[in-house]
């Protein structure tokens, strides 16, 4: 890939996406049945995807603990993800802003930042569908996320863009098409997957182009750079308070998902793609790589 983009494929992948965006859009207020009841005693996410799966706290648990874990486990990932998407929305903003508005690549990232607010409308409207409360990232991390909006820009920005669609989407592929999870996520995954698809298709070619003949001293602050986000948002995906709503200490409950080679495997499978992706292209190497295999994503 890396050798193949010329600087005209920009305007024809951009063609083409804003062509399928056009053929192949959903709206979470029609698409989704938000009047549906949810199906009693059915999970929220495949349990082998929950942190704690495998462990004893796990084995400890009822049925149902583990179906309203798997429900705060879910509310907490769209939460966060909602809280991406806004990040997100700021950096395509501040990215169109110099752009040629005539240009079909200047037209898709405006195309973008509309399929987000979409999907963050539905992720708000899924969240509180659960009950649950919209967790989100901790503190730390969202006070972040404010400054890397207003601030973050080139190959780290779309890297991160990147690893947050990816992860997402590797969780979201596996469950849609599962028949024992909830009908209402299964449909929320699967509008989320068919659009984002457009979106990693656009932040990879960018990611490609942004590279070109940067210099090693540039490349090890975008690696650092794209190693702490990765590590951020991959990290703050589950809140810790999730564990007490099946009442395990909320520090007891983080300790042991972090510990859980089930969970830790769970994270390398989530980032398998993109850490391909971006090792190819040289975004991952050198002295960063160590944030990547710190938050067992490598
Ligand atoms: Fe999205
Ligand atoms: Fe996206």
């Amino acid at each position: 890939m890396a050798r193949a983009l010329q600087p005209k494929d920009r305007e024809v992948t951009a063609e083409r996406l804003l062509d399928s965006s056009a053929r192949n859009s959903y709206s979470p207020d029609i698409d989704v049945d938000w009047t549906a009841p949810l199906h009693e005693g059915k999970a929220f996410m495949p349990f082998e995807r929950v942190s704690l799966y495998g462990t004893e706290l796990w084995e400890r648990l009822t049925p149902e603990q583990r179906v309203e874990l798997s429900k705060h486990e879910i509310a907490s990932m769209a939460s966060v993800g909602l809280w991406f998407e806004i990040v997100l929305m700021q950096l395509l903003a501040r990215y169109v802003y110099d752009l040629d508005p005539r240009t079909a690549h200047a037209q898709y990232a405006l195309t973008e930042l509309g399929d987000e607010t979409r999907h963050s409308i539905m992720f708000a409207k899924a969240v509180s569908k659960t009950g649950a409360p919209a967790y989100g990232p901790n503190r730390i991390t969202r006070a972040l996320g404010r400054w890397f909006g207003g601030l973050a820009s080139g190959p780290p920005m779309f890297a991160s863009v990147l690893v947050a669609e990816e992860t997402t989407d590797r969780v979201q592929r596996a469950m849609m098409d599962d028949p024992e999870i909830q009908p209402m996520i299964r449909m929320v995954n699967r509008i989320h997957v068919i659009e984002e698809a457009r979106h990693v298709r656009f932040a990879r070619e960018e990611v490609v182009r942004g590279l070109k003949g940067v210099g090693r001293l540039r490349l090890e602050f975008y690696r650092l750079v794209t190693a702490l986000t990765a590590y951020a948002v991959v990290d703050c995906m589950i809140h810790p308070k999730v564990y007490a709503a099946v009442g395990i200490d909320p520090r007891e409950g983080r300790r042991v998902a972090l510990a859980n080679p089930h969970h830790q495997e769970h994270r390398r499978w989530m980032s398998e793609k993109v850490v391909e992706f971006l090792t190819e292209v040289g975004l991952i190497g050198g002295p960063s790589k160590r944030i990547w295999k710190r938050g067992y994503l490598l």
